[in-house]
């Protein structure tokens, strides 16, 4: 077993403590109601990224609980979701059937799709939380090449790499600053401690290890799996919030505080086609 191997490892304990406070939290609670009231809980800058979904094959890599796969199904698309938590997959099943919606769930770790799921797909998503999991990212993207249809489509959405170099600072104004190194990609360890999404301090999970990528590193990764590329966007607000100075603005997005709003990417979409 390499390093790699052996941290993703650890990352699979944790995800797996993740799951039991993950569904019964405010945040993945209000995913859920939104579903249940027949609703998708997709953002619409995503929606609009992707385009029309309705009768396309799709496969959302690292789909975590279910919810945003759930959501392209109720789009229109069949819809296959994968992830190596098998806690995660069980409850995706279960919302699955509770909201009746088809669906596909598979258990796999993400290097393993092509050898897990035997189709090619329309599209491959995947989105928020995604890439500081992976140490070796233009293995992913050659994965997740390697499940696109010709003339299919990739569409990443994740934290920008900028993001993951800025950090909580008490000796400037704003409370933010730069605090890391652009360019150590890792490893990062980090925990024991409260989920993104734990609703108290005392809701821990096990130790993590995280990665970074440059914006160069996710450019030349889609390159070198033979896709072309149709755009890469940036956004300067964030889905959750990342830091405790953020504040949320009215359409629920977080922007960073003071004189650092709208001056920095958070956000960062790729979508790049098989040719
Ligand atoms: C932050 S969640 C995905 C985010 C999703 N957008 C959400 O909001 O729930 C990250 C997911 O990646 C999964 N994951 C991490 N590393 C993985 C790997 N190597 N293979 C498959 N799944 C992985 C975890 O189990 C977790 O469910």
């Amino acid at each position: 077993m390499t390093d790699s191997d052996a941290h993703m490892e650890t990352n699979r304990r944790s995800w797996d403590q993740c799951v039991p406070i993950h569904l019964k939290s405010q945040m993945y609670g209000g995913f859920f109601n939104t579903l249940r009231n027949g609703d998708h809980c997709l953002d619409p800058i995503i929606v609009e990224e992707v385009g029309d979904v309705a009768g396309k094959s799709l496969l959302h890599l690292q789909c975590h609980v279910g919810h945003d796969t759930l959501s392209w199904a109720r789009l229109g698309a069949r819809v296959t979701g994968l992830d190596f938590s098998p806690p995660a997959i069980e409850a995706a099943r279960n919302l699955a059937a509770e909201l009746a919606l088809d669906a596909r769930f598979v258990c796999a770790n993400v290097y393993d799709t092509a050898e897990a799921i035997d189709e090619r797909f329309d599209v491959v998503f995947a989105s928020v939380g995604v890439f500081c999991w992976i140490p070796d990212l233009p293995r992913w993207m050659r994965v997740a090449a390697s499940m696109l249809k010709k003339g299919g489509v990739l569409y990443v959405m994740d934290g920008h790499p900028f993001a993951d170099l800025i950090g909580e600072r008490t000796d400037v104004p704003e409370g933010i600053g730069i605090a890391a190194n652009y360019f150590d990609r890792g490893p990062h360890p980090f925990g024991p401690g409260p989920s993104y999404a734990s609703d108290s301090p005392d809701q821990t999970v096990g130790d993590g290890v995280e990665w970074t990528h440059t914006v160069g590193d996710f450019v030349n990764a889609v390159i070198e799996a033979g896709l072309r590329i149709d755009f890469l966007h940036e956004h300067p607000r964030d889905f959750f919030q990342r830091f405790k100075p953020m504040e949320c603005d009215d359409k629920g997005r977080w922007r960073l505080p003071g004189n650092l709003c709208d001056k920095v990417p958070m956000v960062m979409s790729i979508r790049a086609m098989a040719d």
